[in-house]
């Protein structure tokens, strides 16, 4: 590699500086979990790598937990939608064209790796198509480093790098591929999230400006079809975007049509939902949280 190869390389890593993300307002971690990721900061803080696999249902707050993490602990961040991925190569970089002339520019996921206490997030990690993910398993084990054909040296995972995976659970019912043993093994932690509990969950809904009665008879609706026999998955963001429906001026029947209703694809479950709906909105006391 001659030099304006490498001041390329130079160019391309300052221009991708890797910053600590804000807080998420609001986003509430349970206090096992608080403890938990506690665990795995502090040994980051003593320069290991850490490897935490995050599963739960749809939008319970997956991806943000491992912004949040960064955050609350002041680590820069980096995220990969696994999923976009669609050849091995994109996780080393990739070649630009410049005054007609051909420069390899190194990707931002090398620069995170090599970057210390980094928290790298690979998400929705069985969206990825196992060859691409086969790539890089050797950064995930013991080796926590791999030979690059592209970059033309071995990329090292710097100290304190704490790799978070996401999986959705029950994604597999639609043809998303399970997860690999091999990435597995390769994440020994697990945090199980769970959507948050109703008083809990009710107050997220408050802090973004719904009124208490509307906010009680939104998680009632959610809790009540979550638990159903044949559970409906009402996700926390679904819920947030009928609280915001409902600051627009929606009626509740409107912003639950909206917000979860209309997008459910099985008639079966969309009955379900109907007659939680007209449950909360008959029920007078699912208003408050002496009754939630
Ligand atoms: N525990 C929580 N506290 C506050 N807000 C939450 C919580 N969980 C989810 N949300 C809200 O729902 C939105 C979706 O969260 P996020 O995208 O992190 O979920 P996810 O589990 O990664 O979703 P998906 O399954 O679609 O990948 C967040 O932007 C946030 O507004
Ligand atoms: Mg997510």
């Amino acid at each position: 590699m001659h030099s304006m190869d490498e001041e390329v390389l130079q160019h391309g890593t300052a221009r991708t500086a890797l910053a600590v993300p804000p807080r998420e307002e609001g986003f509430w971690v349970s206090a096992k979990n608080i403890e938990r990721l506690s665990r795995v900061a502090s040994r980051s803080d003593r320069g290991e790598q850490v490897n935490v696999l995050i599963r739960g249902p749809k939008g319970c707050g997956k991806t943000t937990l491992a912004r949040d993490f960064a955050a609350r602990w002041s680590r820069p961040f980096y995220e990969v939608h696994c999923g976009a991925f669609v050849d091995a190569e994109q996780w080393f970089g990739k070649d630009r064209l410049n005054q007609g002339e051909t420069w390899y520019r190194k990707a931002r996921f090398i620069h995170a790796t090599e970057t210390p206490s980094c928290v790298i997030l690979l998400d929705e990690i069985n969206r990825a198509h196992p060859e691409v993910l086969n790539a890089v398993l050797g950064l995930l084990d013991w080796r926590r480093s791999l030979w690059s054909d592209d970059l033309t040296y071995e990329v090292r995972v710097a100290a304190g790098v704490v790799f978070f995976a996401t999986l959705n659970e029950g994604e597999e019912f639609f043809g998303v591929n399970p997860l690999d043993a091999a990435v597995r093994d390769r994440f020994p932690r697990t945090v199980r999230l769970d959507y948050p509990p109703k008083r809990e969950e009710a107050a997220i809904l408050q802090s973004h400006g719904l009124s208490s009665p509307m906010a009680h008879k939104l998680t009632e609706f959610a809790h009540t079809l979550r638990k159903a026999s044949r559970p409906v998955p009402v996700s926390t963001r679904q819920l947030m975007v009928a609280a915001e429906e409902i600051c627009e001026g929606a009626s509740l029947r409107e912003a639950v049509e909206t917000a979860i209703i209309f997008g459910t694809e099985d008639i079966a479950l969309e009955k379900t939902a109907l007659q939680a709906l007209q449950w909360v909105e008959d029920e007078p006391f699912v208003a408050g949280p002496d009754n939630s």
